[in-house]
């Protein structure tokens, strides 16, 4: 088979959207294409090096396709479950990062706080991808815009709505909207908005990319006219004690299909995954016929296969010491 260029990132890591440019992401979805297309046939491209987990939450997608995803190229992943000793807790994260770069070429990591993404990312000089933190979802928001991509096309001018809660996901998929020019409408309750650093940040890309971000508590304003609909779950992992109270609060925010009829007809409806039916979504909605959700599941493979062969396929990358 004649080789593909997979092109190249100019970063180490993946732990946050702020470190792309829409080139980059441009970049990230076509080898996430080629690898789609054939996903057998590039089982060499990162041959014999090896991936380490740290998951210190649950997982069914991030951790399935991170290690299905580097045995398709030829590589192994080392899973470390840290649910019951955070990150931290037993030695200092640097020193963690420090080991894992004798033995590995690559950590992706799911942590509680995301300054521990950062801190493993800054001490070691193998690439480190978040896996998903609080306040950040990156992997996530790459493949539901990746999944878009596919299903309409280029998605400059495109609205995607966002409704429920401000979180990690939301965040992510603000950055990655303002970059690519698809104008974004997040509808939460009050109190529960996305972080006001990530909305100025997105505002900012907005305006070079010719995108609109709006913030409102109107779920039916958020998703008027939408292409796209989107919601994750109310609470988030380790927010596992307000599930009440938020249940109370979001009553309004749920995705069902009299929003649904606020937005474009057959407008689609996107969710990360894991949902409940009659919260955040209803079981029509989630289970009808415009959903996309097990079409992201599925490209969770595709496009952190393709993070992979960006961040660890270096030629330069070989353990220090070695
Ligand atoms: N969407 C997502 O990240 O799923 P998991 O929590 O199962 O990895
Ligand atoms: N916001 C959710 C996403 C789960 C994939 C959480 O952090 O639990």
């Amino acid at each position: 088979m004649k080789k593909h260029d997979f092109g190249t990132l100019p970063i180490k890591d993946l732990v946050s959207i702020s470190q792309l440019c829409a080139a980059d992401i441009a970049t990230i979805f076509s080898a996430a294409g080629e690898l789609k297309r054939n996903r057998y046939k590039h089982d060499a491209l990162l041959r014999g090096r090896r991936l380490a987990m740290i998951f210190e939450k649950e997982s069914l997608r991030t951790r399935f396709t991170f290690d299905v995803g580097i045995q398709d190229l030829g590589g192994s992943a080392v899973f470390l479950d840290h649910r019951d000793a955070r990150l931290g807790s037993r030695e200092s994260i640097k020193d963690v990062a420090r080991n894992l770069e004798r033995w590995v070429h690559g950590i992706v990591a799911r942590t509680f706080k995301h300054k521990h993404v950062e801190e493993l990312a800054a001490n070691c000089s193998i690439p480190v991808v978040n896996g998903l933190s609080d306040f950040m979802h990156p992997c996530q928001a790459l493949t539901d815009f990746f999944t878009l991509t596919e299903k309409l096309g280029d998605v400059r001018g495109r609205k995607l709505a966002y409704v429920g809660d401000g979180n990690n996901t939301c965040h992510s998929l603000l950055q990655v909207a303002s970059k690519l020019g698809c104008h974004i409408s997040v509808g939460t309750p009050e109190g529960y908005e996305p972080n006001s650093r990530i909305v100025s940040e997105a505002m900012l890309s907005s305006r070079e990319s010719g995108s609109i971000v709006e913030i409102t508590n109107d779920a039916e304003a958020a998703v008027a006219g939408a292409d796209a609909v989107y919601t994750d779950v109310w609470a988030s992992m380790g927010q596992e004690d307000e599930r009440e109270e938020r249940a109370a609060i979001f009553l309004d925010y749920q995705v069902d299909e009299d929003l649904m009829a606020r937005a474009k007809p057959n407008a689609l409806f996107m969710h990360c995954l894991p949902a409940h039916r009659g919260h955040e979504v209803s079981a029509g909605v989630m289970d009808g016929p415009n959903a996309v959700v097990y079409d992201i599941a599925e490209n969770r493979l595709h496009v952190q296969k393709a993070i992979l062969v960006l961040l660890m396929g270096k030629p330069a990358l070989v353990p220090v010491g070695v």
